[in-house]
């Protein structure tokens, strides 16, 4: 019966019928309405999606803390909740994260310098508004984040891609290459899509010449609480003597993406032109949230979550690394350091890894191209797997239906 189930939603979702984003019953809704039990319509909907990227173990996010917090703020008097705010956010959020960026990220900076928004797209999108003007350069992570180039390109920025290699984006090709940038954006922590961390070296590059050149450095540090192995990497930000670095942050990743909460951490000088760019855009984050946002974080909730989550990462992570052993050790190759939730597995080169993705799509599983994270024509292919939000069963039925997405049984 929940094959059944599974392969009508699969059906809807190929023809059209359902959209990315479109709620679909509940399971308690649907099994009164068929008149079955829970059961079969659970495991269909547990079925699918395996390897979303991006996705977080929602499951395993304390609803119901959330909700007495909810609840409280919700209760209080409405003038602090329910007034115009801030435009650079709900000032006891702000101090929450200022001190949780100098303990946790080495990060160095006031609560005056943090801009809230929504979600670190919203940050990257003010960047390309207030520092970039049309055609100013801009150098990218090649293959690097869509939703950067996206940004960049909506104000009229010429994207130059540079490289990266096994210690990150290769800084002497852009000192070699020397010609006149506004800014640079990286993923130093835990590049994406690749999983590789900055080296030391690079990294004092990187600032030595933009602070030579008066580039802006746009850092996001978007998984950086997910490492597995190693000690968490400190910021660029924190090592910043000139005052270059534009630190961008998500609560995406650690909460949950529909909350649409991030941050930025601005140089002094560029605060009142972010502010006034937030202004225009849409004055501020919803209060209620970053309130409630700021007692999880003050009481304790926030750490034991990330906690719990390291570790149910490092297990998902570890599941998928033996799954792709196992079922595709001679055809997958894994790369990157052991953080975040996502990985990349090398294809063997020439495979078309668009024609791959579809064919997973078609199978119920979510496996993104690598070849679409490139500006240029694309120098590797494979997939990108989230593993986030995947149960090791899912993980090792994905991996099989990946296996047949490849060799076709
Ligand atoms: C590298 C990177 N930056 C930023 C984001 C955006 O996150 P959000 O806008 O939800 O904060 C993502 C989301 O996947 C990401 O992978």
């Amino acid at each position: 019966m929940y094959r059944q189930l599974y392969d009508w939603f699969r059906r809807a979702i190929i023809d059209g019928q359902m959209r990315p984003g479109q709620r679909v019953p509940s399971t308690r809704g649907l099994a009164a309405e068929l008149k079955v039990s829970r059961i079969p319509i659970l495991n269909a909907y547990e079925h699918s999606g395996a390897f979303r990227m991006s996705l977080p173990a929602l499951e395993h996010f304390p609803i119901g803390v959330w909700a007495k917090l909810v609840a409280r703020h919700a209760r209080r008097p409405p003038k602090g909740i329910m007034a115009y705010g801030d435009a650079m956010g709900y000032l006891p959020f702000r101090e929450a994260i200022a001190e949780y960026l100098g303990a946790v990220r080495g990060v160095r900076c006031q609560s005056s310098q943090i801009l809230v928004t929504t979600g670190s797209q919203q940050a990257l999108q003010l960047s390309a508004q207030v520092l970039l003007d049309p055609k100013d350069r801009v150098w990218l992570e090649e293959p690097g984040y869509p939703g950067a180039r996206q940004a960049f390109m909506t104000a009229g920025a010429q994207l130059i891609p540079v490289p990266v290699d096994h210690d990150g984006m290769n800084i002497k090709e852009i000192i070699r290459r020397g010609s006149d940038v506004r800014a640079v954006y990286v993923t130093p922590s835990h590049q994406y899509p690749m999983g590789l961390t900055m080296s030391a070296t690079r990294r004092m590059l990187l600032l030595n010449w933009a602070a030579r050149s008066g580039t802006w450095i746009i850092e996001d540090d978007y998984d950086s609480e997910y490492r597995f192995g190693s000690r968490p990497i400190a910021s660029l930000q924190g090592l910043d003597t000139d005052a270059r670095v534009i630190y961008v942050g998500t609560f995406s990743k650690v909460m949950f993406p529909a909350l649409r909460l991030g941050y930025m951490v601005l140089p002094k000088d560029l605060v009142s032109a972010f502010s006034a760019a937030r202004e225009a855009a849409d004055i501020f984050s919803s209060t209620l949230y970053q309130a409630v946002l700021t007692d999880f974080i003050r009481e304790g909730h926030f750490a034991r979550h990330i906690r719990r989550m390291r570790m149910l990462y490092m297990e998902r992570r570890r599941s998928l690394v033996n799954a792709i052993q196992i079922q595709m050790g001679d055809t997958l190759e894994v790369i990157g350091a052991e953080a975040g939730m996502h990985l990349v597995a090398l294809l063997p080169p020439g495979t078309d890894d668009v024609a791959v993705s579809m064919k997973a799509v078609q199978m119920g599983i979510s496996a993104m191209p690598l070849s679409t994270c490139y500006l240029e024509p694309p120098k590797r292919c494979g997939m990108i797997l989230g593993y986030g939000g995947a149960n090791p069963r899912q993980i090792h039925d994905g991996i099989r239906k990946l296996r047949m997405s490849v060799r076709g049984h």
